[in-house]
């Protein structure tokens, strides 16, 4: 997946490595605090370990958007990408990746292949200087190729671990909040390799803060700007997604279009953390605003037959601040017929998940094929599907396929080149 895309790019500005890097990973044990003469420069200029945890698929992507925003040392990895940055690099990343889901800094790594390892391993950080006793927290795990086989289980030792740290320290320890905590700790087992990190995010950066309702089958915001990267849509010609739902895939293209950062309209987890520098916070906030443009009337189209998800589209639009900038039409697919001479349409069709719904939706994948070959010549369309025998109905050669993952169903993006 080479073809990652201008529009994902945030602005000039990189983010500067500072020359002689403080190591966040210190022995097994570290600290957001610092002991030097200087804290907040010191503070600013650590260098952190971090992981763009990223949906199957897309992790080229998310590397190509972090050369983009001048982090040079990106390593794409199953799974998401790992790289080093610095606390105004951390806090720009989650601004602005299109692709991620959440954003790790890891804090400890060491042999975990049994309980008493966990425990140690999680106990040898200084939780008592990121976590008070009356903040909350939350540990996700996740494992694989592991002694250690459950995950339940993985959480709840590492959590005994951090809130006996906490009491030892200060007397007292921090209540566990699933839902809403103040900080969200990830532990992640792999080969018998433990990694204790924080999760800077706090929701998942799919969660913009836009969509107010869910529709029955919206796609993944994070998967929506995967598939706008991979089409290589510049923002020059005219994007259309004849079977938009609720909007997402015109809605993300609108945000890259209109320099709007996906993160603009939501708050982070690193926002509750006690190091939180709420100036460099609003710094890097109003520098990403100042760079917010109009998008050109009529680049961005949506059409649906459904009146409700249009509804949602609208509404999911302004909530995104881009009201007008984008134009919804009640249409059928089977009426749709391209305004200018080239552009790159994007559907999304359903795909029948329940028994029975396949022979309603071939008709449908016939006619995709059909107005795509006889009304969209000159334009470039890509069809996301989760159904491949349904895909076979749409009769075209596709040039391209890009496997990606809609949660857990493995879907296909397929590129016709339309003559
Ligand atoms: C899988 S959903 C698209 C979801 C969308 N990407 C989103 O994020 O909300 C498929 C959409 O196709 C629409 N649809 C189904 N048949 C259609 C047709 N013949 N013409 C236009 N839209 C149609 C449905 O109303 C539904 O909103």
């Amino acid at each position: 997946m080479s073809n990652a895309n201008h529009i994902l790019r945030p602005g000039k500005r990189s983010i500067k490595s500072p020359e002689t890097p403080i190591a966040y990973v210190a022995d097994s044990t570290t600290s957001l605090k610092t002991s030097s003469e200087n804290p907040s420069a010191a503070r600013h200029n650590q260098i952190l370990n971090c992981f763009a945890a990223v949906p199957r698929g897309a992790e080229e992507l998310a590397g190509a958007e972090l050369a983009a925003l001048g982090i040079g040392d990106a390593k794409p990895g199953k799974g998401g990408v790992a790289f080093r940055t610095d606390l105004a690099g951390l806090y720009r990343t989650n601004l602005w990746l299109r692709t991620a889901s959440r954003v790790l800094v890891q804090l400890a790594q060491f042999p975990c292949s049994s309980p008493a390892e966990l425990y140690a391993g999680v106990h040898e950080i200084a939780w008592q200087e990121l976590i008070t006793p009356e903040m909350t927290l939350a540990v996700d795990c996740s494992l694989r190729d592991s002694t250690l086989t459950h995950s339940g289980f993985v959480a709840l030792k590492t959590k005994d671990a951090i809130v006996d740290r906490i009491r030892e320290s200060c007397g007292r320890r921090p209540n566990v909040d699933t839902t809403a905590p103040d900080v969200r700790i990830n532990v992640h087992l792999h080969k018998n390799i433990g990694t204790i990190s924080l999760d800077s995010s706090g929701d998942s950066l799919d969660r913009r803060g836009y969509r107010l309702e869910r529709n029955e089958a919206p796609l993944r915001e994070t998967l929506a700007a995967a598939v706008i990267a991979l089409t290589g849509w510049d923002g020059s010609t005219p994007l259309a997604d004849p079977m938009c739902g609720s909007g997402t895939i015109p809605v993300e293209a609108a945000l890259m279009a209109a320099h709007i950062p996906p993160g603009l309209h939501r708050v982070f987890g690193f926002q509750r953390w006690l190091d939180f520098d709420n100036s460099l916070w609003k710094s890097i906030c109003a520098e990403a605003e100042e760079g917010i443009r109009q998008v050109p009337v009529g680049l961005i189209t949506g059409y649906d037959l459904d009146n409700r998800a249009l509804l949602l589209a609208g509404r999911n639009t302004t909530k995104a601040g881009l009201e007008g900038q984008i134009h919804f039409f009640h249409a059928a697919l089977q009426d749709f017929q391209p305004e200018s001479d080239t552009g790159v349409i994007i559907l999304n069709p359903p795909y029948g998940k329940r028994l029975g719904e396949e022979d309603d939706l071939r008709e449908l994948y016939c006619q995709i094929g059909d107005v795509m070959k006889k009304r969209c010549r000159g334009w470039t369309g890509y069809v996301l599907t989760g159904n491949l025998e349904l895909a076979k109905y749409i009769g075209l050669k596709a040039s391209r396929r890009y496997v990606l993952f809609n949660g857990a169903i493995e879907c296909r993006l397929l590129k016709y080149d339309l003559y």
